[in-house]
């Protein structure tokens, strides 16, 4: 059965990637359609009832970078006659029962259509009217959706990201700030990628104010956070108790993580950038070299870890043993593009 992930823009890969990692995280066997911009369509396999249970609950909770998830009804060239075509061909079984409202909306992707969205929304909303089915726009029991980007893609919405959710969670808005932080979807989406479980352990070993140990918390891991400053694991401490997350504070240093060996599942971390947070080290070379060697002996084999940072971090993670799975780069403003790389442990 063909979903489709609407996308946000936030950063041209990360979005895509996330919903691939969320699949895997939920044990979904998957195929990728294709990739539009803004739209990921991904073929499921499982029974349906069960499958959209998953995609409804767990996936929507967990993803950040994604708008909507549709169930497709088809796929067509994005021209006005085509998309009708498959308007009046569609059978409404699967999507809309007897009985049922509806309404239609259009969703235009940046440049990739030259008409307006909504007269096509009427003729749509017309055909599905001559199957038998009323028209409701204000509380509609099923949305039918088209999204006009290099190809249109037709289907129900079977549910909706709640991004305001993470703004809520902006840095300002918890009991402890301290500049420098994430904001909570990137954080969110990283500890996606990272294949974060419920019930496993999760290390931050720059903690700072804990923004990506709450995300990870949220999701059910055990969290674990390492800070070299007294006051920063105090506030930590604040912002992991506000969303109750399952988690240990340790003041220490990335260098000598006070745990076993290949005992932790997945690592996202944001170290000192050399230009603002404080570094505990005699440079910055020391303590990449120094952490990314400690984050190779805790990590479990197979395990997934992440480092945001503004000079490549790859070279270190290579020297320590870890394989280089993606590099990202991430534009914050003009004179800061962070980069993301995902390491993972053979
Ligand atoms: C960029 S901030 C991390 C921000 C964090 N992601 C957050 O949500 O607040 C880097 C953190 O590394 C800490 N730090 C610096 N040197 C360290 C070291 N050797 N070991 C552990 N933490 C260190 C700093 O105190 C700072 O809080």
């Amino acid at each position: 059965m063909l979903y489709a992930f609407e996308l946000s823009g936030e950063h041209e890969k990360l979005p895509a990637a996330e919903v691939l990692a969320c699949l895997e995280i939920e044990g979904l066997e998957y195929r990728v359609h294709s990739l539009m911009d803004l739209c990921l369509v991904v073929d499921i396999n499982g029974e349906e009832t069960e499958l959209e249970k998953t995609l409804k609950s767990k996936m929507t909770e967990r993803l950040a970078m994604t708008h909507h998830i549709l169930k497709v009804i088809g796929i067509s060239e994005s021209r006005p006659e085509a998309i009708l075509e498959l308007a009046e061909a569609f059978k409404p079984a699967g999507f809309i029962r007897e009985g049922q409202n509806f309404v239609v909306r259009a969703k235009r992707i940046k440049h990739h259509v030259d008409f307006p969205g909504e007269p096509l929304e009427k003729k749509i909303g017309g055909c599905i009217y001559r199957k038998g089915f009323r028209a409701n726009l204000k509380n509609p029991d099923i949305e039918f959706r088209l999204i006009l980007s290099e190809k249109t893609v037709f289907g129900t919405l079977i549910s909706s990201v709640d991004r305001s959710a993470y703004e809520a969670r902006n840095p300002q808005n918890k009991p402890f700030f301290h500049p420098g932080v994430l904001m909570p979807r990137v954080a969110r989406t990283l500890v996606n990628l990272s294949r974060a479980r419920p019930g496993e352990l999760f290390l931050d070993p720059f903690c700072g104010t804990a923004g990506i140990l709450v995300e990870a918390g949220l999701l059910g891991s055990r969290v674990i956070g390492i800070d070299a400053q007294e006051k920063l694991v105090q506030g930590a401490r604040m912002n992991l108790e506000a969303f109750e997350a399952d988690y240990a504070l340790m003041e220490g240093d990335a260098c000598r993580i006070p745990l076993k060996a290949e005992s932790v599942n997945a690592v996202v971390t944001d170290p000192p950038y050399g230009r603002s947070a404080a570094i505990l080290a005699e440079s910055l070379e020391v303590l990449y070299a120094g952490a990314l060697s400690e984050i190779y002996r805790v990590l479990k084999p197979g395990g997934i870890a992440i480092v945001v940072s503004d000079k490549a971090a790859f070279e270190y993670g290579e020297k320590a043993g870890l394989r280089v799975l993606e590099i990202h780069a991430q534009r914050v403003h003009r004179s800061l593009t962070r980069t993301i790389t995902i390491f993972q442990k053979d």
